[in-house]
């Protein structure tokens, strides 16, 4: 297991864009109703101040076993990977945790975190705390070329968390 430690979320040296828009992130959460932790590949999103506190910001849309979790659950984490890892980031990417164990076919590790899961993979972990939901809608876009990302309708729900506990791998 390795060591994690807790740093505050102003102490975040990486750049924003980068980290979630090249390295990707993994939305992490315990699925109860068949006791496995699952994860879904996500590289939309952000992190910055909210009212007063660290939040990161996720979009996810309807049809992603991840919607009904994230729903369903106060917690969650957001795990950054080491480098090397893009198979696993592909298959949790790319497969659903509805109809697949895609943590033991991608091979990462879980480890539970002050309640939350992240993987011993990770360069760093985040423990997520639900403060708010929207749901985009198609009449509240100001620049109709970005409704090519809609064409099955399925807006994404925004899912903005307030940043608790930031673990860095030693
Ligand atoms: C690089 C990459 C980034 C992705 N980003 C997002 C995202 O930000 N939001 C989203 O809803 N889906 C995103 N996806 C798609 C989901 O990761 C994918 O549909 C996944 O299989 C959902 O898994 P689940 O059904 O277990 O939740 C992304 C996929 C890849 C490969």
């Amino acid at each position: 297991m390795p060591v994690f430690n807790e740093i505050k979320p102003t102490e975040l040296s990486e750049n924003v864009f980068s980290e979630i828009g090249n390295r990707w992130m993994l939305l992490t959460a315990y699925d109860p109703a068949n006791g496995r932790v699952n994860a879904m590949t996500a590289s939309w999103g952000g992190m910055g101040v909210l009212w007063n506190r660290p939040v990161l910001f996720a979009f996810v849309r309807p049809q992603r076993y991840t919607y009904g979790l994230l729903n369903h659950s106060d917690v969650c984490s957001a795990c950054f990977l080491e480098d090397g890892h893009r198979p696993a980031l592909q298959i949790c990417g790319t497969k659903s945790g509805r109809d697949t164990d895609k943590i033991a076919e991608s091979g990462l590790t879980p480890v539970e975190l002050d309640g939350v899961w992240g993987f011993a993979e990770a360069i760093r972990v985040m423990k997520l705390k639900k403060l708010f939901v929207a749901d985009m809608e198609k009449d509240h876009f100001i620049d109709p070329t970005l409704l090519k990302n809609y064409s099955a309708e399925d807006y994404h729900r925004v899912f903005v968390y307030e940043i608790e506990t930031v673990y860095e791998k030693e």
